[in-house]
């Protein structure tokens, strides 16, 4: 799909060959510039490794996203210029590597720009109509509302665990499947109306469509099948409506247009894809981290600093996104203070790991986990712009429900294994964790 050899994040060829600040590819050019794309890796080897070469290559670098050369953004002060930059779209149409038919749906990251009409993927006053009924239902004063169901199910989840500690207290847990992962579906769910008999297949589906490991041919049939599923629940609420936000969204009329039975399915898609591995990696991430450094987990529990210091420390240093999503020039844009110009035609995705430990932004020590650093935390981990997660306080809360919660409940609470052997799931738009095996007591 382009001619060059990429490097991975380590300066090595992908599949083994060698090279250190230098392109592979010859001619010279350094890692990440026009020529030399930084590799990102599928499988997330070395997250850490990888951040550290795309903040090396500068605000914008070049990277190979499994096959298909595109331009990231690595710095805040870039990540907010170009997110609020109206002549960068999500029109797939626009990409000249969609044009020319070297990206096709065969890419494996087909689901990252061509993910069907919802607001995920229009722009302008499309966007707004898309968008403006999704918003509204998780306004400050609604999510206070959506507070005791997220309460009532963490409670349940967390009973689950307490009953499990009793049993085999010598048994470790895995509290990413047993809390971290069906609280934020279970609430995602209830939120939209979805029928929570379907959870467990949409976990499984989920599963599948994010990792990169999955062969593109099953991933299709994983995306027909969650299509097919939004569409006849689309087709159910419609013709009985619920206290739920795709009722909403089938009812409302925004400025007598009300949104097509294809943009409500769209949008649900869009909420619960969105909508839960994003907040279980920031659960698991807040956890992990406090086990890491006790001492900060002392403060915490001892009053002098909030949860809430630590959610947004989190999702400052273990951005739950790390490549998300790809928007395409629509003339070329001259990048200012960098020499780049992003042309006509080309993508550009947003590197939020790298944003999150911008020096710039944040000090010489970004890369340290503090939660006494100063607020407000000004990160992008939710975006910015037109398009700015409309899901923020709602993961928000439910971090905050389910933080102090879980350590309230088991004070004696530590990691099972070495935290360096817990490992990232394949998934290259997100900071997913395989597991978290803890012991409860
Ligand atoms: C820690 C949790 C979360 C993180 C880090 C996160 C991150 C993001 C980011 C970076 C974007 C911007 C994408 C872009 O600019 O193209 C986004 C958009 C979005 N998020 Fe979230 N998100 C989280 C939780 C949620 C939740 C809980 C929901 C829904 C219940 C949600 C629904 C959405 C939707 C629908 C969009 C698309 C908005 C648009 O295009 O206008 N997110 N999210």
């Amino acid at each position: 799909m382009n001619g060059n050899a990429p490097t991975t994040a380590n300066g090595a060829l992908p599949g083994g060959g060698a090279a250190s600040g230098r392109c592979p590819a010859g001619g010279g050019a350094a890692p990440g510039s026009p020529g030399c794309p930084i590799a990102i890796d599928p499988l997330v080897g070395a997250l850490a490794e990888e951040t550290e070469a795309l903040r090396t290559a500068g605000p914008l670098a070049r990277i190979d996203l499994m096959g298909a050369e595109v331009w990231t953004v690595t710095t805040h002060a870039q990540a907010r210029k170009l997110l609020t930059d109206t002549r960068l779209v999500k029109d797939i149409t626009r990409w000249n590597l969609w044009r020319s038919g070297e990206i096709d749906e065969s890419w494996p990251l087909i689901g990252m720009v061509d993910a069907g009409r919802s607001m995920f993927t229009v722009d302008g006053a499309e966007h707004r109509r898309l968008r403006v009924k999704t918003a509204q239902a998780l306004t400050p004063r609604r999510l206070e509302g959506i507070r005791p169901v997220v309460e009532g199910i963490a409670g349940r989840l967390l009973d689950a665990l307490e009953a499990h500690a009793a049993r085999a207290p010598e048994e470790p847990v895995d509290l990413k499947s047993a809390f971290a992962q069906p609280l934020p579906m279970s609430v995602v769910c209830s939120l939209m109306g979805v029928d929570p008999e379907l959870e467990p297949r949409l976990h499984q589906l989920y599963e599948a469509f994010f990792s990169m490991l999955t062969p593109q041919d099953e991933r299709l049939a994983v995306i027909q099948e969650l299509d097919d599923l939004y569409a006849q629940m689309v087709r159910h609420k419609t013709a009985t409506p619920g206290d739920d936000l795709t009722s909403a969204l089938i009812l409302a009329d925004e400025g007598g247009e009300p949104l097509t039975p294809e943009e409500v399915r769209g949008n649900l898609e869009a909420m619960v894809a969105a909508g839960h591995e994003t907040t279980v990696t920031l659960i698991l991430c807040a956890v992990r981290a406090l086990l890491t450094h006790p001492d900060q987990l002392q403060l915490v529990l001892d009053g002098e600093v909030g949860w809430e210091a630590v959610i947004e420390e989190t999702l400052r240093w273990e951005s739950p996104s790390t490549h998300l999503l790809m928007r395409f020039a629509t003339s070329d844009i001259e990048v200012e203070q960098t020499g780049v110009v992003i042309r006509t035609g080309e993508g550009v995705v947003m590197s939020y790991r790298a944003i999150g430990r911008d020096r710039e932004q944040h000090g010489q020590d970004a890369d340290c986990f503090d939660v006494r650093r100063p607020a407000p935390i000004r990160h992008l981990a939710f975006g910015h712009g037109p398009h700015i997660c409309p899901g923020a306080g709602l993961s928000r809360l439910e971090a905050l429900v389910a933080l102090p919660a879980l350590f309230e409940r088991f004070p004696g609470l530590s990691p099972a294994v070495p935290v360096t052997e817990i490992r990232n799931r394949p998934v290259l738009t997100q900071n997913e964790l395989e597991s978290l095996p803890v012991r409860l007591r």
